[in-house]
């Protein structure tokens, strides 16, 4: 794939045992949660990276001063309802700076078949913000490409937004950074298939029902 703003994680063989237990079927709504939780976590971290840190110092118990960073950039998370809720929790746990959240609701229209934005929040001051959208799965791209409208809409920049992903597909990948190249896009691993139902192949299913414990 090759490009700087681009981010897949190391596929070292810890991540690899968490990514099997989600493609695995038989892993229940508990254990995946808890698994998503985790490479949640991974991600997460991967995303703030990629944040300006601000020089910072303090006294260590040695009396030594230490010369460090801190986080200060103001961040907001966005989640594509329903599945990106589930990683609102680990950019709470990571993030160390001022942070906020907004949800944006986008499903397909029945009859014109194409994603639209049924429901958005967001913080007053998102344009001049980081923004991380959550969303664990990119198929096509459909409803990344309508959430990044939308927030373009709102006065956000591509160059801060950061697409946070566990699972993608190659192509979806490509229509997102052909339709928006400023964005940066982290995910844990990209699968090559897309099924004619547009499942993620090999994938890992429904994320949402699978996580929200929806899939009967
Ligand atoms: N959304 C999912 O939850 N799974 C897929 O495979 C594709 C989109």
């Amino acid at each position: 794939m090759g490009r700087e703003r681009v981010v897949i994680l190391p596929q070292g063989n810890h991540l690899l045992s968490l990514m099997t237990i989600l493609r695995d079927s038989s892993t229940d709504c508990k254990k995946f949660a808890e698994t998503a939780e985790k490479v949640g976590d991974k991600i997460i971290s991967a995303a703030l990276d990629m944040l300006p840190p601000q020089p910072t110092h303090v006294a260590c118990p040695t009396g030594v001063t230490y010369e460090g960073v801190q986080e200060s950039t103001p961040v907001c998370g966005v989640a594509i309802l329903r599945a990106g809720a589930s990683l609102e929790n680990a950019l709470r746990r990571g993030y160390t700076g001022p942070l906020s959240f907004g949800k944006m609701l986008i499903q397909r229209d029945e009859t014109t078949c194409l994603p639209t934005l049924y429901y958005a929040k967001f913080p007053p001051q998102i344009g001049s913000q980081k923004v991380l959208i959550l969303e664990p799965m990119l198929a096509t791209g459909g409803s990344a490409c309508a959430a990044i409208d939308g927030l373009k809409q709102r006065g956000v920049l591509e160059e801060n937004i950061i697409f946070v992903n566990v699972l993608a597909s190659e192509s979806g990948v490509e229509t997102l950074l052909s339709r928006f190249p400023g964005i940066s896009l982290v995910t844990a691993t990209i699968d090559k298939d897309l099924t004619s139902n547009n499942i993620i192949s090999p994938g890992l299913g429904d994320f949402g029902d699978r996580f929200y414990g929806t899939d009967g």
